[in-house]
């Protein structure tokens, strides 16, 4: 029998079929034999097998398995030198030219002979598979216009499987699927147990229900332990951004060495897998908000460039000379200026909803506001500066029974609480991921499809179009539609992880402890002679804005730092808020499920001392 040439370089030919190839009987046979040879045992009575050991790691120099790097070789699925071709010669230049690292690039130096490797089923789990002592490859369906799952191949091959079904993912432009050869999923799983991170981003321990230990979650945050001028960190500056726990940081690690590619547009492994990642990550928003589908959640920057996406798309639309815009005194600038924008460019008016003097939204001044000229209602559902806790409901429900559309900003909120979008009711609800324990530059707006479905693109380019040409461009649906350009993939996936780490603990149970922590710090801070709480809303979350008589917010600041306090002083990008109070700045401790007693005692004594201390 002759042993076919070694497929090294060059590949045959999808049409030049190798001549002499054995028949299929006589390869598996020749396969069973040598992966049924144990290490250091003999070849086989032919003598065509080697008689040396077969090394720990039978991978040839230069050879680059990808995501395997860090894990045992799997004995057979990767063989060395040109044992990389697939059985089929037809596959062999389609996967050589889409996974290069599997290509031979070095002669095999470990003691096999090259045209060991073409034992097929190592490469192709169309037959022999487990006879041979080989991982089985799953077999792989390219995805269907109608298929159950939008997920296609990778689903179960990665460690970040999705845990439930994503629904409506745009089918367009969907990468195809294919073997390529790789292993099976329980490989990979092995593979990947030891030294990867978990399928899901959870707590590293698993809290009980109901159960909230505060140092298991500091454990999941690398940066607690950081020394600032020689005292452990206190990161007291979550209105600003949140810390990231180590399932978040690994998870984005692992996306840039392991899943690395452009979204939605190629036919190789890397798009496949990122797009996955990335379509898994909207599931994730999705789940966490309860939005009825992925196709209303669109992947912005952030709050701000979510809340610009609905002014310059839907309120370009929507909203004309003499109509009325309502927010609240309590908005972030992210919250004024676009609508301020809108209005100046289109001739409308902006409302303000008074507060009283705890920073509480005035409601009865809300409803005088309304009327039929108020197409939009726009409110926070926490204020960043004072920690006030806004009745969205009841706000939105008032904004529907007007005629108007309604948005809430949960940039502040969605750390805290149960957010729920069907249950607030409102048009459009929007965030960031890096109040929330996810990276920065990553956010989310979720808008009812029948709204988007009315709305026209904000940005043109890639991603966003069915077709083009230069007399006319159609769009893709949402939202696709509001993605032009190559998004922030990484940090969508590794907002999905932060928020799957959230679910881990249980909203309910983070919030439950923050107020506590919140009504401690409250209770301690308040009498401090010289202090003014600014934002004493009965209903309150994270924040405690305050004045020290004395001392300017800057020097409060500053001494808080030199003991290793991390707060913000300034006007925290709400001014009008600020100076309702009469006021141009703060000192604005604000607090996270991280945060701890001794954390709050040790900024108290600061305050105190300095208190005790007028200069
Ligand atoms: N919105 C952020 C804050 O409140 C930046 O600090």
């Amino acid at each position: 029998m002759t042993i076919p040439t070694p497929i090294s370089n060059p590949l045959p030919a999808p049409d030049a079929v190798p001549q002499g190839l054995p028949d299929v009987a006589a390869l598996t046979s020749l396969a069973s034999q040598f992966f049924a040879a144990l290490p250091g045992a003999a070849g086989n009575s032919a003598g065509h097998l080697p008689s040396n050991p077969v090394p720990a790691n039978p991978q040839p120099a230069g050879f680059s398995p990808g995501p395997l790097a860090n894990g045992p070789a799997l004995p057979g699925t990767f063989a060395p030198g040109a044992n990389a071709a697939p059985a089929n010669p037809q596959d062999g230049a389609a996967v050589l030219a889409s996974t290069p690292s599997l290509a031979p690039k070095a002669a095999a130096t470990n003691g096999l002979p090259d045209h060991a490797a073409i034992v097929p089923p190592a490469l192709n789990g169309r037959f022999g598979g487990h006879s041979l002592g080989v991982p089985q490859v799953s077999p792989r369906t390219a995805p269907t216009t109608d298929s159950a799952s939008p997920f296609y191949f990778l689903a179960d091959a990665t460690p970040y499987a999705p845990q439930s079904k994503a629904q409506d993912v745009p089918r367009e432009d969907l990468v195809s699927a294919r073997s390529f050869g790789l292993p099976g999923a329980d490989d990979l799983r092995a593979l990947l147990a030891d030294n990867r991170a978990p399928a899901r981003a959870t707590p590293a321990s698993q809290p009980q229900r109901g159960a909230f230990d505060v140092h298991a979650v500091r454990r999941d945050f690398p940066i607690l332990q950081e020394r600032v001028n020689g005292r452990q960190l206190v990161w007291f500056d979550n209105a600003a951004t949140t810390q990231k726990p180590r399932q978040v940081i690994e998870r984005v690690s692992y996306f840039y060495e392991h899943e690395n590619s452009n979204i939605h547009r190629a036919a190789h492994e890397l798009a496949a897998r990122a797009t996955d990642a990335y379509e898994n990550a909207r599931e994730s928003v999705r789940r966490f908000i309860n939005a009825p589908s992925v196709n209303e959640v669109i992947f912005t920057r952030g709050t701000t460039e979510a809340i610009n996406l609905i002014a310059k798309s839907w309120g370009a639309r929507n909203i004309g000379e003499g109509d009325e815009i309502i927010v609240s005194n309590l908005e972030h600038h992210a919250n004024i200026v676009p609508w301020q924008q809108l209005a100046w460019a289109v001739g409308a008016k902006i409302r303000v909803i008074p507060v009283d003097d705890d920073g509480q939204v005035i409601l009865s001044e809300y409803q005088r506001l309304l009327g039929p000229k108020v197409k939009l209602v726009a409110v926070t559902q926490v204020s960043n500066a004072l920690g006030t806790v806004v009745p969205v409901k009841e706000i939105v429900d008032l904004a529907h029974r007007n005629g108007s559309k309604a948005l809430v900003d949960g940039a502040q909120s969605i750390s805290h609480m149960r957010v729920d979008v069907q249950d607030i009711g409102a048009d459009f609800f929007v965030f960031s991921g890096h109040k929330i324990f996810g990276p920065t530059g990553i956010g989310a707006v979720w808008a009812r499809a029948e709204i988007l479905d009315d709305m026209p693109p904000w940005q043109g380019g890639g991603n966003m179009i069915e077709d083009v040409t230069f007399e006319r461009t159609r769009f893709q649906p949402a939202p696709n539609k509001f993605e032009a350009g190559t998004g922030n993939i990484a940090d969508a996936v590794g907002l999905g992880a932060a928020l799957e780490y959230v679910e881990g603990w249980g909203i309910e149970n983070i919030g439950r402890y923050e107020h506590e922590l919140l009504d401690y710090a409250t209770q301690l801070l308040r009498p401090i002679k010289g202090v003014r709480l600014v934002g004493t809303a009965r209903d309150k979350a994270s924040v405690l804005s305050f004045t020290l008589e004395g001392y300017t917010t800057h020097e409060v600041g500053v001494a808080l730092n030199e003991e290793g306090i991390s707060v913000r002083t300034g006007h925290h990008c709400a001014q009008p808020i600020l100076r309702r109070f009469g006021l141009e700045t703060t000192v604005r401790p604000s607090l996270a499920f991280y945060n701890t007693r001794d954390e709050v005692d040790r900024f108290i004594a600061v305050v105190q001392r300095l208190s005790k201390a007028p200069h």
